[in-house]
């Protein structure tokens, strides 16, 4: 499956504009991380765009978040492990655990596209390019703001070897090459 073949099913499976713009964030910011990591960029970035596929159809029963994405995965003949495997354990409620980097990597990128989008959307003109290191490493010490985007889960990036600081800057660099996609 290539980008465009996947975008075309996340326009199938995900009617909320807004999610897929989060898919896109995780995407780049997870392609991102695979180029500071030494790892395989395409396979990073596109378990991120895929990463929240099945939402629409599980928000009431999170349990099955994640799963079902990699049941429609199979079917369309994907079969690519580490990326089924990264989009399962992203949702550690479906009983997944974290077995490799990939896996942490997900959760960390998940979170922090959430914290990056409240950090521009606070701002009156709600664009990603006036957002500063300083302005996002200050929400990120505000437990109220942006409640739903982890601190813990966004410093877990220490546990894969990236200092805080720098993973905070990837993140929000990644996201401002794409400020247009992500209509912010
Ligand atoms: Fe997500």
């Amino acid at each position: 499956m290539n980008r465009d073949e996947a975008l075309a099913l996340i326009k199938e499976k995900v009617p909320n504009e807004n999610l897929v713009r989060h898919m896109i964030a995780t995407e780049v910011i997870m392609g991102a991380l695979a180029e500071r990591m030494g790892e395989d960029r395409e396979t990073w970035a596109m378990a991120g765009l895929l990463h929240d596929l099945d939402v629409d159809e599980t928000a009431e029963v999170m349990g099955e978040h994640g799963l079902r994405t990699v049941e429609w995965l199979r079917e369309r003949g994907f079969a690519d492990e580490v990326v089924l495997q990264a989009i399962r354990a992203h949702n550690p409620e479906n009983g997944s655990t974290c077995t490799c980097t990939i896996d942490q990597a997900i959760v960390a990128a998940d979170r922090l596209s959430g914290l990056v989008t409240a950090a521009a959307l606070i701002r009156p003109e709600k664009k990603l390019e006036l957002v500063k290191l300083k302005s996002l490493r200050k929400r990120f010490k505000e437990p109220a703001f942006a409640r739903g985007a982890s601190r813990e889960d966004i410093a877990s990036c220490e546990q894969f070897g990236l200092p805080l600081e720098e993973f905070l800057t990837l993140g929000l660099e990644a996201m401002q090459g794409v400020a247009d996609e992500l209509g912010l």
